[in-house]
């Protein structure tokens, strides 16, 4: 059966930018974790110019579209709903310009460019776009998700580094916000009406991001802390001694680090006997090894520390941050090969985050015995993830669905109302977590997001969260 939308778009972006097969069509309607639907047919426009053409044609037809960048988001943002009615946008031939302006420290890429992408065209001038995830998204998804990652403590998240930026409204205007200003205080901001939106008022077409001088220096360790008050007290301690050298602060939960092992064999344990706690210790400087022993940094305030601590820190290991980081990207995997689990990606005051896993842990023996708490996270800034387990040995079999929705209702609700928290630390908002953006999100802040979206997408074409 033909299909008028999908022939309209590739006489007007030309035969190879539409698929309409299933089988051509099937990656794009699979996220990485979560997310699964059908779509009409797959649009790859490769300009800002085709991303509107498409748009107009789009809306023309009455077909809503979900953009698209390497659909690795975590919140099932990116993929279209079950109808097959909607157009995915991908932007992956959208990814040929990469302009790095090294006098002004800043890159302008298009919307399609991976990460990777963007740090092999970065390195040569000695620079690097620090935001570090564990997956290879495209730049315009990590603008609309506002990623934040494992160095976020130094660097910020995207929204912290984002000059300028250009998107493709859902009518089809183009908005050209692109400049390399540091400095622009006129007014709104509305680059922001686009960062962390999941593409619900448009699509991101260009950005302009600033990066940073690649280190010419790391070191790494990871350090056995006996509970999460003394892991609070190794990042101040780290904080105050190190100052910015410090890159990341990672923490590995007992029950988050043994199934890394577990999974992959081919990993060493760093300790003979896991710690309540692990966290990995990175830092870098762009200064050379002859003005600064990065190395000899580190190992000094952490044995000064050790001494302080006492048992509360009884062990640190130094080392290849590689191994140590291969680890550390392995946890989230792991966890979900131990069985059917609930995942939360929780932002907290950091003072709070001992208190809070505690809280859980509390929850989980009075009310769901069985279920296997594991965390893991970004304590340095404040991130948390959890992951509950349900099945496996001692859990509820095939935990009810019901179950689950108890458990995941109760845990946000001590996360935001109990300890003054967020239901998405870092990986936005999207249809998985739809129902706390409903219940805790301020009415005024849904009413604004109505607003905008009559202003910018008035056909109600773009994304599939719902922002009010
Ligand atoms: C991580 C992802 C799940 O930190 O955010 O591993
Ligand atoms: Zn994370």
């Amino acid at each position: 059966m033909t299909d008028a939308l999908a022939e309209a778009l590739a006489a007007a972006l030309g035969p190879g930018a539409v698929l309409t097969d299933p089988a051509d069509r099937a990656r794009y309607e699979q996220g990485w974790r979560y997310g699964k639907g059908v779509a009409r047919c797959v649009v790859r426009p490769r300009s800002t110019a085709e991303i509107a053409a498409a748009l107009r044609l789009c809306r023309e037809h009455g077909a809503r579209v979900i953009a698209q960048g390497a659909n690795t988001g975590l919140v099932a943002a990116s993929t279209p709903d079950p109808s097959g009615t909607m157009v995915v946008l991908s932007l992956d031939r959208h990814d040929r310009t990469i302009e790095v302006d090294r006098a002004g420290r800043s890159v302008l890429a298009d919307g399609g460019v991976r990460l990777s992408q963007l740090n092999a065209a970065l390195a040569p001038h000695g620079l690097w776009f620090p935001v570090d995830l564990g997956a290879d998204p495209q730049i315009g998804g990590m603008v609309a998700t506002n990623t934040g990652g494992t160095r976020l403590l130094r660097y910020g998240d995207v929204r912290k580094n984002l000059l300028g930026l250009e998107v493709v409204l859902g009518d089809g205007r183009v908005l050209s916000l692109l400049h390399a200003l540091r400095k622009n205080n006129t007014g709104l901001d509305a680059r922001q009406l686009f960062t962390g939106t999941a593409g619900l008022f448009g699509v991101v077409s260009r950005a302009v991001l600033q990066v940073a001088p690649l280190p010419q220096q790391r070191a790494a360790a990871l350090v056995a802390c006996r509970d999460g008050a003394a892991v609070l007290g190794l990042l101040q301690a780290l904080e105050d001694g190190l100052g910015e050298l410090l890159e990341a602060f990672e923490v590995i939960g007992e029950s988050a680090l043994r199934p890394v092992f577990v999974h992959h064999p081919e990993l060493r344990a760093p300790f003979r006997e896991l710690p309540p706690y692990a966290v990995l210790v990175g830092l870098a400087t762009a200064l050379p090894a002859g003005l600064l022993d990065l190395d000899a940094v580190l190992q000094a305030r952490l044995q000064a520390h050790l001494e302080a601590a006492g048992p509360a820190v009884p062990d640190a290991v130094f080392g290849d941050g590689a191994e140590f980081w291969a680890i550390r990207h392995r946890v989230s995997e792991s966890l979900r090969a131990e069985g059917e689990s609930l995942a939360f990606d929780v932002g907290l005051p950091r003072a709070a985050l001992p208190a809070f896993t505690a809280a859980v842990a509390e929850l989980l023996r009075a009310s769901f015995p069985g279920v296997r708490l594991c965390d893991y996270g970004h304590w340095g800034d404040g991130g948390t993830h959890l992951v509950l387990v349900l099945g496996g040995p001692g859990g509820p079999e095939g935990a009810a669905a019901g179950t689950a929705a108890a458990l995941q209702e109760r845990v946000y609700e001590l996360a935001v109302r109990g300890f003054g928290g967020s239901f998405s630390a870092e990986h936005g908002v999207g249809p998985h977590n739809q129902r706390s953006y409903d219940l805790y999100t301020d009415p005024v802040v849904k009413d604004l997001c109505r607003a905008l979206s009559w202003c910018c997408d008035p056909a109600r074409l773009l994304g599939t969260a719902r922002l009010w």
